[in-house]
């Protein structure tokens, strides 16, 4: 399989707010901070795969104002390659209002502005020689759709991260080598809900049994379950203390991408994303918070080490 990684998706700037807990409807509430800093699914996979070793290519849309130019260079200074990042002429770029309590865990509200125009075109060309094509929701499902087929017809291996999850056509789903929703997300595209290990069972059989080559199902902090044809296997979690859980489940699917089109197998590409997303929820923000192949490495050392 080719090493490079071609993720065509959004990209948001992040106004994140930390409150001591979530706001009620109507509340006014004090916050303790607020930062921005470069976000979008589909940016931090393109980050978390480039700083997790792979070549990696954006395709997706910015505006034409400060935050398209900071998060274009945020991501060129990443490596990672912006020769399909568009500047939309009419709309500004994406935002999302992410908010962050103090046990880590957040709400976000996106507008997707630019990234709402993404084309499927806008990826012609991007896939000749790539191992991998990485999707997620947050741009239209035509594009993604149309990306997924783009993917397919020059060779490329489809990934499918379906955040959100919502307007994604079931005809993406054959197209697929891998889906990896959360627990959540599986439920909404199979009904069933995921609780434990055999409920996430459950789902990755019912994704795999409707056309994907392999799911695996993420359960956060209780770990994952990988399904293929052949059979499941449970992925560990690790056990960290989390401060921000922002971006983890990008961080999960760049680096598992990058893992798997340098070679690894599927489980050992999920292991490897599984440690990269418990070193990205050590720290705060979206992309300041994506860790190095490294640091991934010397975090899973430091884990076995420990056993
Ligand atoms: O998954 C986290 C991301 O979701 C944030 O960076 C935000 O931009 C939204 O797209």
């Amino acid at each position: 399989m080719a090493n490079r990684v071609v993720v065509v998706g959004s990209v948001n700037m992040d106004l994140v707010i930390r409150v001591p807990r979530m706001p009620a409807t109507g509340e006014t509430l004090a916050g303790t901070g607020f930062t921005t800093v470069p976000g979008g699914k589909g940016a931090n996979q393109a980050v978390a795969a480039a700083r997790s070793g792979a070549p990696t290519t954006f395709v997706g849309r910015v505006g034409n104002d400060a935050f398209g130019r900071r998060l274009r260079r945020s991501l060129d200074g990443d490596g990672v390659d912006v020769m399909r990042l568009r500047t939309d002429p009419e709309q500004p770029t994406g935002v999302a209002i992410v908010t962050v309590d103090g046990h880590g865990e957040n709400a976000i509200v996106v507008v997707a502005g630019a990234n709402g125009r993404t084309d499927a075109q806008d990826a012609a060309g991007a896939f000749a020689g790539a191992g991998i094509c990485l999707l997620q929701g947050e741009i239209p499902a035509a594009a993604v759709l149309g990306a997924a087929r783009l993917a397919r017809a020059a060779g490329c291996a489809v990934f499918l991260d379906p955040a959100p999850p919502d307007d994604l056509p079931r005809a993406i789903w054959p197209l697929c080598a891998l889906m990896l929703p959360n627990a959540r997300e599986a439920e909404a595209l199979t009904g069933i809900a995921v609780t434990d290990a055999p409920s996430a069972k459950a789902a990755g059989d019912a994704l795999v049994a409707r056309g994907a080559r392999a799911a695996l199902v993420k359960m956060g902090h209780a770990g994952a379950v990988l399904v293929t044809p052949s059979g499941a296997t449970s992925v560990a979690a690790f056990e960290v203390e989390a401060i921000d859980t922002t971006a983890a489940g990008d961080c999960m699917a760049g680096a598992l991408a990058a893992a798997r089109a340098g070679g690894a197998s599927l489980a050992e590409a999920a292991e490897f994303g599984a440690a990269a997303a418990a070193v990205c929820v050590t720290r705060a923000g979206a992309q300041p918070s994506l860790p190095t192949r490294e640091e991934t490495l010397r975090f899973l050392r430091g884990r076995r080490g420990a056993i």
